[in-house]
């Protein structure tokens, strides 16, 4: 037997012929009332901006869960920071476009998806399963404290071939930066011209919202989203001031020193209901106050810091070692680096915000609490050297010291010539076109933060209480498990039983 109620809320008592019967109809009852419950609460979470968390892990989608909107017309994307990173982006966009090159490194141009089980064949390619704008739909504009426009920009950085650039020369020069909101307190080993003034922080602020405003008019686009490639600013903690869009106001009024010119930038777009992604360390968006403005006016955040090079080879390597158990004694990273990145992180305020980022992965892989033994003791260091022959050429070298069974010391040495840029740019698109798919879907616009795009972060963003998770496959997983939610697809769990029923 099992109670169902009418629609009036009258009980009745429904007769099932078997006791089996009976007990498979209320399962099914419990496990709907469980979806409904998690639908239900992550749908207060979002209009609400706070309360109890919905459970959307549990949730196994059998229908599309929430609307998502087409890509519509143009998308702006908006650049606070048009260095080696930005113009990397956006000449690689503008080279795929003209069928120069290929959008090697992105997962939303090359990645599939796998859908339903092994033997169903189904692995359309992500952009193809949902709706992401296309690279033909992308316009740009960005600021900077330098007055180089992207050409020039892109010349001085050093990072793609001259030829290359000459035959995006026109479109490049076309994009000039706005002046910049700056502070050389943060950023102490550069300084520009091309500067906002203002007698208070607001007004800095209101000056950024009538530049977006002005670039959604006139580029005609009918979405935004702002991506911070800025310099990494100095190491700062949160204060009172971060704490709500109220005491933040105050404070921009009243000039409070705390207030990092990416905070202005994040704060003038959320007001304008723009998403904003940080690919700096900086806290920028990770702060009560920017979650507060973006549930509020559903604008999706998401960082920090872009995972490309030796982070990237270290959230591959650590869960390998704790899927095996063995131990490890210490990991010492050393880096050389010679574009303006790495000259701006030889100074001491900007490298503790780098070193912050680069040194939690470690301690939320291995897990030391869980496992003393192999982890308790390890030593961590990280070093960035600036050395300007090597331009946007880093190498990134690691000495790992593990041990195996009964102890045994072993070594491994990883040398990563790679290119900072070109590891970046393609996280760069990912991001652009996978925040401005979070902003057109109902079931996550209102969230606030976007962990499921941990994947591309060294220091991903979580609510308060909430441990990121930095293992790059578990993120990979949360971020194709969280597209197969979206159009109703079942979740891949990897169990693979039923194939022997
Ligand atoms: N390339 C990578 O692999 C990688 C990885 C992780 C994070 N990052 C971060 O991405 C950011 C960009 O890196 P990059 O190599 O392009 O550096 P870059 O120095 O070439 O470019 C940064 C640009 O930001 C500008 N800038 C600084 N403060 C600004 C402000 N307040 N407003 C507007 N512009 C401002 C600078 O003038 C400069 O042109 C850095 O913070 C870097 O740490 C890069």
């Amino acid at each position: 037997m099992a109670d169902w109620w009418d629609a009036n809320g009258a009980r009745h008592r429904k007769q099932f012929a078997t006791s089996a019967a009976a007990r498979e109809h209320e399962h099914r009852e419990t496990a709907l009332a469980h979806a409904e419950r998690a639908s239900r609460e992550m749908k207060l979470a979002a209009r609400t901006g706070g309360g109890k968390r919905a459970r959307t892990e549990t949730v196994t989608g059998t229908g599309a869960n929430g609307t998502i909107e087409p890509a519509k017309g143009k998308l702006g994307v908006m650049i606070p920071g048009m260095g080696a990173v930005a113009t990397t982006f956006v000449a690689g966009v503008e080279a795929i476009r003209k069928g120069l090159a290929k959008p090697i490194g992105s997962l939303t141009q090359m990645g599939t998806v796998r859908l339903g089980k092994r033997t169903e064949g189904r692995t359309p390619k992500i952009k193809e399963f949902v709706p992401l704008a296309g690279l033909d739909d992308l316009v740009f504009t960005g600021w900077d404290i330098f007055e180089d426009n992207m050409y020039e920009a892109a010349s001085h950085a050093g990072v793609l071939d001259q030829r290359l650039l000459d035959q995006l020369k026109p479109f490049l020069s076309s994009i000039t930066p706005r002046s910049a909101v700056f502070d050389h307190n943060y950023v102490k080993k550069i300084d520009g011209p091309n500067v906002k003034k203002g007698k208070t922080k607001m007004d800095l602020a209101e000056q950024l919202r009538h530049d977006i405003r002005d670039f959604k008019k006139t580029s005609g686009a009918s979405r935004l989203i702002t991506m911070w490639c800025g310099s990494t600013e100095s190491f700062i903690e949160p204060t009172e001031a971060h704490q709500s869009v109220k005491a933040f106001e105050k404070a921009l009024r009243e000039n409070d020193e705390l207030i990092a010119p990416s905070m202005i930038y994040a704060y003038a777009s959320l007001m304008e209901g723009v998403p904003f992604a940080n690919g700096a360390p900086n806290l920028t968006v990770d702060l009560p106050v920017m979650l507060e403005l973006s549930r509020k006016n559903e604008a999706p955040i998401c960082g920090k810091d872009f995972k490309t090079g030796q982070t990237l080879m270290k959230t591959v390597l650590a869960p390998a070692f704790k899927a095996r158990m063995l131990g490890l004694n210490g990991w010492f990273s050393t880096n050389i680096l010679g574009n303006r990145d790495g000259e701006v992180l030889d100074d001491p305020g900007s490298f503790k915000t780098k070193e912050e980022s680069k040194l939690s992965v470690l301690e939320h892989i291995l897990q030391p609490d869980l496992y003393p033994e192999l982890y308790g003791d390890m030593y961590h260091k990280v070093r960035i050297n600036y050395y300007p022959p090597r331009g946007d050429n880093k190498e990134g070298w690691d000495n790992i010291d593990i041990f195996g069974w009964l102890g045994y010391p072993m070594q491994i040495k990883v040398d990563f010539l790679c290119r900072d840029s070109i590891l970046a740019a393609p996280i760069v698109l990912d991001l652009v076109l996978l925040v401005d798919l979070a902003k057109r879907c109902s079931e996550l616009r209102g969230l606030g933060i976007q962990e499921w795009l941990s994947f591309y972060f060294k220091s991903p963003m979580t609510p308060p209480g909430l441990y990121p998770e930095h293992d790059l496959f578990i993120q990979l997983m949360k971020l194709k498990n969280t597209l197969r939610h979206l159009k109703g697809e079942e979740l891949i769990t990897h169990l693979g039983l039923e194939y022997y029923d």
